[in-house]
């Protein structure tokens, strides 16, 4: 498979770069970017144009430009694409070829002069940030970036039962997300780094906007410490006429409101629920030796119990049963009812969720939401 090289990515535009990169995306959005081999040069050329656009911004945000000159990248590297399971041929062929091309964005991207590679060029915030998300477990030697809404409750429960502080990961407690977790920012520089180098480094991603999505339609529907910390705060600043008014009970949030607070908040300090995976997990700062996704969890999840050596008995849990999955269809519903602006203001701030994890961008044309 041809890759294209590190300069065609660093094509410099005058202005207007994040119109030009969304605009492009929009023309080449194929849809299926890993139906089977014979996409492969159009994906390859949507990729192109996905990881230069991700660049152009973060230039242009100058996002990441007080970071030292990168050391050289670590060799050694296998390929382990080999998966010992069963299951159909043609899906693991799809799921080696998506591996394959979210591997080569990233090293590609990250491969870029001023992005970090390394935890310690971050800023202390983003430093502070992804410490506090990384999940250590010393026994079975690995790292979990957890992302919330990406099945990281699952996980959670995987690494408790792993760590011997839960029976089996179908004990039906209600979870508990720091109780008997490590992170590693509760250790010291010298164990982090020891850490960093040789333990097995793995993170789940999802579409950012069903992401969102779940993320709303969970915290605004469900969880009144949310409609009542964010919800009011929200509704105040969004809606019309409500500024002052007491009586606000933040439990109508929209998700047009919700989006223009979005677009106002900082990515640095946003909610963990809604900050984009990028700031959580800095795929450029920790070498991750594997990202699953979310369209793919069993059999990622699978992969990765299989590569930290976890007993058998250990497996992944099962969906929950009250679990409200986001379909293709709401999805479609509430973008689509979105104003297009916002929308269009909105994916720049998760473009390197869309271009480094290689989601295509949402089709929000008139035409397609008239479906
Ligand atoms: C990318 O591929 C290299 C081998 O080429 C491997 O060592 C590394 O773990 C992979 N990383 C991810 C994130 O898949
Ligand atoms: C968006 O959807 C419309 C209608 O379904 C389709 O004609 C158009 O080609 C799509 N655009 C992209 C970029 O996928």
């Amino acid at each position: 498979m041809m890759i294209p090289r590190k300069q065609e990515y660093g094509i410099k535009r005058s202005g207007g770069a994040r119109g030009g990169s969304v605009t492009h995306l929009r023309t080449l959005n194929s849809g299926s970017v890993r139906r089977s081999s014979a996409v492969l040069p159009s994906v390859l050329t949507f990729l192109v144009i996905v990881a230069s656009g991700g660049l152009l911004l973060m230039i242009e945000k100058g996002m990441l430009n007080s970071m030292d000159t990168p050391p050289p990248r670590g060799n050694g590297r296998r390929l382990d694409a080999t998966r010992q399971k069963g299951g159909s041929a043609a899906v693991d062929v799809e799921l080696q070829i998506l591996q394959e091309i979210r591997n080569r964005t990233i090293k590609t991207m990250c491969s870029q002069k001023n992005m970090p590679h390394s935890i310690w060029t971050l800023t202390p915030l983003q430093r502070k940030t992804v410490l506090q998300h990384i999940l250590v477990n010393d026994e079975y030697h690995f790292l979990y970036c957890y992302v919330p809404k990406v099945a990281c409750s699952n996980w959670k429960r995987v690494l408790k039962v792993l760590n011997g502080a839960l029976e089996s990961v179908d004990v039906s407690i209600k979870m508990d997300h720091r109780n008997d977790l490590v992170f590693l920012s509760s250790l010291k520089p010298e164990e982090i780094r020891y850490r960093l180098k040789h333990y097995y480094k793995f993170m789940f991603v999802r579409e950012p906007m069903e992401r969102l999505l779940s993320a709303f339609r969970n915290k605004f529907g469900e969880i009144e410490s949310y409609k009542k910390k964010y919800g009011v705060e929200i509704v105040k600043r969004y809606r019309k006429g409500h500024a002052k008014d007491t009586s606000v009970k933040g439990d109508d949030v929209t998700f047009a409101e919700f989006v223009r607070y979005l677009l106002d908040e900082d990515v640095e300090r946003m909610n963990e629920h809604w900050m984009p995976v990028y700031n959580l997990c800095q795929p450029c700062a920790v070498s991750y030796n594997f990202i699953g996704s979310y369209e793919h969890l069993e059999s990622d999840a699978e992969f990765v119990l299989q590569q930290i050596g976890a007993p058998p008995h250990v497996h992944f849990p099962e969906r929950q049963t009250w679990y409200k999955p986001v379909t293709t269809e709401t999805l479609h519903y509430y973008l689509c009812s979105l104003p297009q602006k916002l929308l269009r203001q909105l994916l720049p701030k998760y473009i390197l969720d869309f271009s480094l994890f290689t989601y295509p961008l949402p089709n929000t044309t008139t035409e397609h939401c008239r479906h």
